[in-house]
């Protein structure tokens, strides 16, 4: 058995040999900043076994060098080879949130499925995602790289993004090791200032950012990664509470944690740790496995355990863990499994997975308004004026966090994506500003060429460095001066399509109200200029919900569907006083949770409900018919919410429990049913217990968070 092995393996290790195998250190380059080239340095260190992963070496080519070389270390341990691959590896797919958006489960298993499938081709065996962090404030930049601020939703999507990647296992031949990040409460962190203190309680731990990494977890999850932030008071990376009584413990995860990139060197900048020896002891003693480039452990561990600070044992069970991986992975039976240029050529950039990509972009597309229905646009159109800075861009289109395989070429843009939808259209361009120039003109050029157009399409937002890590704003609005672009080419009275790029909520209050449409696009990837276009002739209905609530004005962050009523629940926007709202901003959102239009239209009626009251271990379910009463095919995400009228501790006003994404053709109907028990009406106490409690609940089923078609009560029973 594989336990046995690694204990065979174990009994010819050195200490340092052991040691080697927790450290893990980039190939090519050290930090997001200048590039230093060391590769020799570190080939030899894996000659001496004293490193057991390397991230940021990809390719047969690359990957081949430094296996050959852990293949000359004295005991022959494999490298394990770890990347982040985010959203695809040579064909770059939409950034997470906006996969988020199409709140299609099967469809985000297939975009990780595809990128596994080229990553592992390439030799990559582990990859750092999915990232499962709860994000509520679009401040923080990494808000693009999970699925939004929804518990229920971001579990389901989290699972599918782990089956995804580990494919059949870890042990076949197109799988990578997914690592659910980043443990925990990262997305919370204050301010939404990157890298900031998390200060929550436990209980909002417990039950809005703990569920979607046990759902991982419970999905087969293969490893972890911890954290930068402290979580009230201590830094995740030495957080034993965190990483040996809940993970290790209480769930009982037998895989690796790896440290985030330094974040056990950081526990001193922290204030936890005073020197790197104390870090490393503090981090493996809190169930930190592999320290990727901290260096704390290769230089400090073995003095530790001779010293009998850190018990040999420790060191030993965190070894286990990772040589327990490599076996599973195979790479003891063949250290170069996934090493093999002819197969890389053959699986990188497979039409077939091109076509998902475009699949999945269109998917992921929001329409927030159309007035008029101006969208979908006509194939016959004969001139369309395509303006803004990003109507042409490529690299940007992949979002942060592409593993920049995929060259700026092989990225469709918008201009290119109208052309091939609509060959005998003549499109006129007018760049109009720069993403971040600060000072407004006439915009003289792009509201001549709007002049001249029988249709508008503005391409506007932000650029590949405005979201992803460290790129937290305290200012979300459109940046620069497109907002003013977009207000000169509304004022030429032609019809306005307005798409917006970004990888968070962006706010645009004005283009809100008086751009007659609104199409989110996020980053879509390779494909986006083909999918864009879909959508805006029609060949997609879109069919996107918004995973995040859009608000109206930094003020009102965080801002999410799911709050608690409050003693003085605000009444409505102008009902400011002695309540719970403020004065100049309304409660409300721009756009809530679970928004988002169709060129169709749908009917939501007849509900019923199986019983009106239940005991705790049965269960209900709540039918409805949900009717495609428009003129084309689409497809609806129709979502049900609880509340739980009375409770202690208290419940949110509205929580996602179930969704059903339902092709419909014109006219056609389908009664949908969904079933609530026991797991679904649990909540944890204030004793951190899993309890139901007695009472009344409301169930809502709607299009969106803020509009519920249909609503009926039931009684739960003890
Ligand atoms: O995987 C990432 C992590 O999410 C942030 N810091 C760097 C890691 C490796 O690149």
């Amino acid at each position: 058995s594989i336990s046995k092995k690694v204990e065979v393996l174990l009994a010819k290790m050195t200490l340092d040999e052991k040691v080697g195998q927790l450290n893990q250190l980039s190939g090519d380059w050290e930090a997001t900043g200048p590039v230093t080239k060391n590769t020799g340095d570190k080939l030899q260190q894996v000659r001496d076994g004293k490193i057991g992963s390397v991230l940021n070496i990809m390719g047969e080519n690359h990957t081949r060098t430094f296996q050959d070389a852990a293949m000359k270390s004295r005991l022959k341990i494999p490298l394990l080879f770890g990347q982040d691959v985010i959203h695809g590896y040579s064909i770059t797919f939409p950034i997470p949130l906006a996969e988020a958006a199409s709140w299609d489960l099967p469809a985000i298993e297939r975009s990780a499925r595809i990128a596994a499938t080229e990553a592992s081709a390439a030799g990559i065996n582990w990859t750092f995602a999915p990232m499962v962090d709860v994000a509520r404030d679009p401040r923080w930049g990494r808000v693009m790289e999970g699925a939004g601020e929804d518990t229920y939703l971001g579990s389901l999507i989290a699972a599918a993004r782990v089956r995804g990647f580990q494919g059949r296992g870890i042990g076949s031949t197109d799988a990578v090791m997914a690592c659910v990040k980043h443990f925990a409460g990262y997305g919370a962190a204050i301010g939404g200032r990157d890298y900031n203190s998390v200060d929550m309680s436990l209980h909002a731990l417990w039950q809005t950012y703990l569920p979607p990494f046990k759902a991982a977890l419970d999905a087969g999850a293969a490893t972890f990664m911890n954290a930068f932030n402290d979580l009230n008071g201590t830094p995740a990376t030495g957080n034993a509470y965190l990483q040996r009584d809940i993970l290790k413990g209480k769930w009982g995860f037998k895989g690796l944690v790896v440290s985030d990139w330094n974040s056990i060197g950081e526990m001193i900048p922290h204030g936890y740790a005073k020197d790197l020896k104390q870090a490393a002891e503090t981090a493996i003693k809190a169930g930190n496995d592999m320290d990727m480039e901290s260096r704390a452990y290769i230089g400090h561990l073995a003095v530790l355990v001779r010293e009998g600070k850190v018990p040999i044992a420790t060191v030993n069970e965190a070894v286990r863990r990772i040589l327990t991986k490599k076996f599973e992975l195979g790479l003891f039976d063949n250290p170069y499994k996934f090493i093999n240029a002819a197969h890389e050529k053959a699986t990188l950039n497979q039409p077939k997975n091109i076509e998902a990509a475009r699949d999945m972009g269109r998917k992921s597309i929001v329409l927030l308004k159309n007035e008029k229905n101006l969208l979908p646009l006509s194939k016959d159109v004969k001139t369309i004026a395509l303006i803004g800075p990003l109507s042409k861009e490529k690299w940007y289109l992949k979002g942060a966090w592409s593993t920049n395989v995929d060259p700026n070429d092989n990225v469709v843009n918008i201009y290119e994506g109208l052309q091939n939808h609509a060959p005998n259209a003549k499109i006129l361009y007018a760049q109009g500003c720069n993403i971040t120039d600060s000072v407004a003109t006439d915009f003289k050029e792009a509201v001549e060429t709007a002049q001249k157009a029988d249709v508008v399409v503005m391409a506007v937002g932000e650029d590949i460095f405005m979201t992803g890590e460290a790129r937290s704003k305290a200012n979300i609005h459109i940046p620069g001066v497109q907002e003013d672009l977009i207000k000169a080419v509304v004022a030429t009275g032609k019809p306005v399509v307005v798409l917006l790029m970004a990888g968070r909520p962006m706010i645009f209050n004005w283009t809100a109200e008086h751009a007659p449409a609104i199409v989110y696009t996020w980053w879509l990837g390779s494909q986006m200029g083909n999918s864009v276009a879909d959508v805006l002739f029609g060949d997609y209905n879109p069919s996107g919900k918004l995973p995040m609530t859009f608000p109206r004005s930094e003020g009102q962050i965080p801002l999410y569907y799911n709050y608690m009523n409050t003693g003085r629940p605000a009444t409505g926007d102008n009902d400011a006083f002695y309540r719970s709202s403020y004065l100049d901003v309304p409660n409300t959102p721009q756009y809530a949770f679970g928004f988002g239009l169709s060129y169709t239209t749908y009917s939501y009626s007849n509900i019923s409900i199986s019983k009106t009251a239940i005991r705790k271990d049965e269960t209900i379910t709540v039918s409805f018919d949900l009717k495609n009463t428009g003129n084309v095919a689409g497809e609806e995400v129709a979502q049900l919410y609880i509340r739980d009228m009375v409770a202690q501790p208290l419940r949110p006003v509205k929580e996602l429990k179930d969704f059903a994404k339902v092709k419909l053709a014109p006219g056609e109907s389908k009664r949908i049913s969904f079933k609530l028990d026991k797991e679904k009406l649990s909540f944890y106490n204030d004793k951190l217990e899993w309890i139901t409690q007695p009472g009344d609940f409301k169930v809502m089923i709607g299009p969106a968070s803020n509009n519920i078609k249909l609503e009926k009560t039931f009684q739960l029973i003890n």
